[in-house]
């Protein structure tokens, strides 16, 4: 090899590119597959400009490569890149993110960037952010200008309206133009098995990834390789009104997985069987038919879209997110099958990026809550086959749910508390959450196996501190209590294993006082011990309301007390709209106030005490 080569694997995204004739890589940092699908669109979409793209995990890739990129000529790379909770990379992009760090040439590399990210959250788009600057500072050269999606908006009109402007920047550095060409190819090819060609044994049934993965588990067990664990317990923690809180217990006995106080338990959802029928009576397609998408894209890494073999009933109960709100692309290709012109300068419209068009899709999708049931339901002569919507639908993500046990308590089962998600749209249907509504369907009875739901553990950064004696501050409205009863578990636990513990003060917040104050004998009962100094709002019990964020305004003193002179910690769970801001808004007053510093010095306190881990957030949208 001549000096300064890099020596090409099969991780070499150069030695794709090269044998297949394409210049244009997307790389994605992904978690919940967005950035992915983002990803995808936009290296499908290089064919309009002779630009053969391939989207690429930069997990899978020696991205040093990136250094050798500019000997392919007119090549480019684009990253769609997620930032996670505190500022944080995608896990597949972790890697990526510490080369960066390092010192690199990267003179000659074409880039652009977009990110997705979500406003509410205090370090918005971080991760793009860095990578964008960064590439600069290593000598790239920037093609068009950073794009940032807000998931709390409308983060498909920031990639579209990004990406309008991001071709003509390409054509116009590339000298290229686009041929008008539409990228309506299939990525996936169908195949249709009969019934005798394969065993049953060689049909997925809602694995994640290895096939019998549920029927002979194996540790050790992560997101690619859930643990089936049992619901052992499944009750309602309301006691009125018309919402519904879960208290749930899985059991993880047997499967060499543990757990801390403060971590997220992942669960993957089975979609509503009902919805599932209703897609398969509105595509005229036979549910128990076994079929295979192949990727087309022979150099792919990925060579199905989920899980392949397996029935039209298994992938749209297990791999398919099909109550999600489609997507501009999805409505787009959608036209196609529409036999009416009406319906389809609709559709047509939707997915433009114009003014109008922009209006459609949020009233007609964002707002009226239509998922791909409904539009199909709405616009009836719109008939696409069942197996490209599997290639167009994004992948069913599990979801997270922060732990609310302590294992020095329940070593052999993690606790979740979940609300159930159920909500009536304008068009006047009821939406259901699909995991809530799966576990509220599901609860063990008596004479029968416990019902079982894969999930694996997601260790987290929000942990109490080391020393028991340590005074904290918890402040979880609603749900948000969930890791806080972990944590009072566990202080509790240390007392009564005769260890000091410090000032354990909680403020919690709910509507009603007689309805939804969730675990409220658990937390009289520690109260009477001594465990917790407890503050709780009833938002809706008088005619004004009363918020944690109340409560938290009169003791100002307390709350210095415990984070400026001794050394205590800070922690907020639930809510990351209004009532996380609100909180740390609150925290900023007690620091001037009772600090006496000034607003800027007060905000650089707290980011200290978050570098010291003395500040935590556990929060979500
Ligand atoms: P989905 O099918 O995912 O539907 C939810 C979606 O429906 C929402 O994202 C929103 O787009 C839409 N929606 C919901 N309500 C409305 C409405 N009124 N109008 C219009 N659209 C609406 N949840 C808990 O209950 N307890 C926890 O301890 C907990 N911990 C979490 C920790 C982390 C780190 C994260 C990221 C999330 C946590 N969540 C928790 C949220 C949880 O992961 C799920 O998002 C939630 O349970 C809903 O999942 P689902 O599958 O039932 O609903
Ligand atoms: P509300 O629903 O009556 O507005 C748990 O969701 C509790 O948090 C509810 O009592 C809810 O009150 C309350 N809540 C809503 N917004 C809040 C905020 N910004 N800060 C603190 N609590 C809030």
């Amino acid at each position: 090899l001549p000096a300064g080569s890099i020596q090409m694997t099969e991780n070499s995204f150069i030695k794709k590119l090269q044998s297949s004739g394409r210049s244009l890589v997307v790389f994605y940092g992904s978690q919940t597959g967005t950035g992915e699908e983002f990803a995808g669109r936009l290296a499908k979409e290089g064919i309009r400009y002779k630009l053969k793209g391939m989207v690429a995990d930069p997990e899978e890739c020696d991205m040093e490569e990136l250094t050798k990129l500019k000997d392919i000529p007119n090549s480019l790379a684009v990253f769609c890149l997620a930032t996670y909770g505190e500022g944080d990379p995608t896990d597949n992009a972790m890697d990526f993110i510490e080369w960066l760090k390092t010192d690199q040439d990267l003179t000659g590399l074409n880039y652009a960037v977009f990110g997705l990210g979500n406003k509410t959250y205090e370090h918005y788009n971080a991760v793009a952010i860095y990578v964008d600057k960064r590439l600069e500072e290593l000598g790239a050269s920037r093609i068009y200008e950073l794009g940032l999606g807000d998931d709390d908006a409308n983060i498909e009109d920031d990639f579209i309206t990004w990406k309008d402007k991001f071709w003509p920047s390409v054509c116009e550095k590339f000298n290229i133009e686009s041929t008008g060409e539409e990228e309506l190819t299939r990525q996936f090819r169908l195949i249709t098995h009969s019934p005798d060609e394969l065993k049953p044994n060689e049909i997925f049934t809602g694995e994640i990834s290895r096939l019998l993965s549920l029927q002979n588990q194996r540790p050790p067990y992560d997101a690619k390789n859930p643990f089936l664990a049992q619901i052992k317990v499944n009750k309602e923690l309301h006691k009125g009104g018309d919402r519904s809180c879960l208290h749930i217990e899985l059991d993880i006995s047997n499967s060499n997985m543990r757990y801390e106080a403060g971590d997220h338990v992942a669960v993957y959802p089975i979609n509503d069987s009902n919805l599932v029928d209703r897609l398969g009576l509105l595509t005229g397609a036979n549910l128990d038919e076994v079929f295979s998408l192949i990727n087309t894209d022979q150099e792919s890494t990925k060579k199905h879209p989920f899980p392949c073999p397996t029935s039209y009933r298994t992938a749209l109960s297990h791999y398919i997110e099909i109550t999600a709100l489609p997507r501009t692309h999805i409505l787009r290709e959608l036209v196609e099958y529409c036999t009416d012109e009406e319906d389809k300068k609709r559709l047509l419209l939707m997915a433009t990026n114009s003014p109008e068009g922009k209006a459609l899709y949020q009233s007609f999708i964002v707002d009226a809550c239509r998922n791909i049931v409904h539009i199909l339901e709405d616009i009836k002569s719109c008939k696409p086959p069942l197996d490209h919507l599997c290639e167009l639908l994004p992948r069913l993500q599990p979801r997270y749910y922060s732990i609310s046990s302590s294992p020095k308590l329940y070593p052999e089962t993690v606790h979740v508390t979940a609300v159930v998600v159920k909500y009536k749209t304008p068009t006047g249907r009821v939406n259901k959450g699909v995991t809530t509504t799966w576990l509220a369907d599901n609860k063990p009875e008596p004479g029968k196996p416990f019902p079982r739901v894969p999930v694996y553990i997601r260790k987290s950064q929000f942990r109490l501190p080391l020393q028991s004696q340590t005074p904290i501050v918890m402040v979880g409205p609603g749900t948000g209590l969930a890791p806080f009863r972990g944590f009072l578990q566990e202080r509790a636990h240390a007392r009564a294993s005769g260890k000091p513990v410090g000032d354990t003060v909680l403020y919690f917040g709910c509507r009603h006082r007689d309805q939804d104050y969730i675990y409220q004998e658990e937390l009289e009962e520690y109260v009477r011990n001594g465990d917790v100094i407890l503050n709780v709002a009833f938002s809706r019990d008088q005619p004004e309301k009363v918020y944690v964020t109340h409560l938290l305004e009169n003791n100002l003193d307390q709350i210095w007390d415990i984070i400026g002179k001794r050394n205590g910690h800070f922690y907020i769970c639930g809510d990351a709209k209004n009532m996380a801001v609100d909180v740390r808004n609150i925290l900023v007053k007690a620091i001037i106030e009772k600090g006496g510093r000034t607003e800027a010095e007060a905000v650089q306190f707290i980011k200290k005490l978050e570098s010291m881990k003395k500040y935590s957030a556990d929060v979500w949208s």
